[in-house]
């Protein structure tokens, strides 16, 4: 659906990339996640597959036609314009009220059409941009953050609605998170992000990769600890980054 190659980019100084030699890649269906500290490229690498940010260097292909929902990590809402949730569900496009009453029950926030979008907690505000994402009835869902606001219920219920969706649509999902412990339970796939990739693959391959154990530290025990019980690793898959993979925890 979408494919990076070598992908270079740096914001203000161009001796300094955000990103560097990064190789990413989604296919239908597939749900994928980004992890990786502040700062470490993941909205970066978000907003170049979607084209909305130059590159100083690779390319990234895009499957024509691709119908992609697309929920960033932060929404400018103009406090002084008035707008409904339900105003807000038609922008772009129009809806019709069955669809977004539906969308609004399906993210869990049925009813909320009449509320202003600034009255709206952190966590409502969160499934109402999911809502509208999903009314694009995209192929490609994806989702920056889409947790933060959520209480530890919501984002259970949150990964467990987006396989719904995966299970319902087909739709392939492309995810930046910080919910270690979720993310290796509900991904297909997970991409460990630090300017460069540092190590990808299943999430029990990705636990158990020193550099991703490097960076995360005693959290990412937790998510090991997940998978040493149920499975053998089989380490020959991790996919190390080529370019700085040792130096991974140290490079920010
Ligand atoms: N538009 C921009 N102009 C200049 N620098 C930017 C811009 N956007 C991001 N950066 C810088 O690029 C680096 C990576 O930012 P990015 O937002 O991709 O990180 P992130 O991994 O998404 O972090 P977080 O977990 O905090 O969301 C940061 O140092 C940031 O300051
Ligand atoms: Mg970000």
């Amino acid at each position: 659906m979408i494919r990076a190659t070598d992908l270079t980019v740096s914001h203000a100084e161009p001796d300094r990339p955000v990103l560097s030699h990064v190789d990413f890649h989604i296919a239908p269906a597939e749900i994928v996640t980004v992890v990786g500290p502040n700062g470490s490229g993941k909205s970066t690498l978000v907003r170049a597959l979607l084209g909305h940010v130059a590159l100083d260097a690779g390319r990234v292909e895009r499957a024509p036609g691709l119908r992609i929902g697309y929920v960033p990590q932060r929404v400018h809402v103009e406090r002084s314009m008035p707008m409904t949730v339900r105003r807000f569900l038609s922008l772009p496009r129009r809806v019709g009220n069955a669809d977004a009453a539906a969308a609004l029950a399906r993210t869990g926030v049925p009813g909320l059409e009449g509320r202003q979008i600034t009255a709206l907690s952190g966590g409502q505000f969160q499934r109402v941009l999911l809502a509208r994402a999903l009314l694009g009835d995209p192929q490609l869902l994806v989702l920056d953050e889409p947790t933060q606001g959520l209480d530890q219920p919501g984002i259970v219920a949150f990964y467990k609605l987006i396989e719904e969706v995966r299970a319902e649509t087909g739709a392939a999902i492309l995810m930046v998170s910080h919910d270690l412990l979720v993310v290796m339970r509900a991904s297909d796939r997970v991409v460990c992000l630090n300017g460069h990739v540092c190590c990808e693959g299943t999430p029990q391959v990705v636990s158990a990769a020193p550099a991703y154990r490097a960076l995360f530290g005693a959290e990412a025990q937790g998510t090991l600890a997940l998978y040493r019980h149920h499975h053998d690793h089989d380490h020959d898959h991790v996919a190390q980054g080529h370019h700085h993979g040792p130096r991974c925890a140290q490079d920010h």
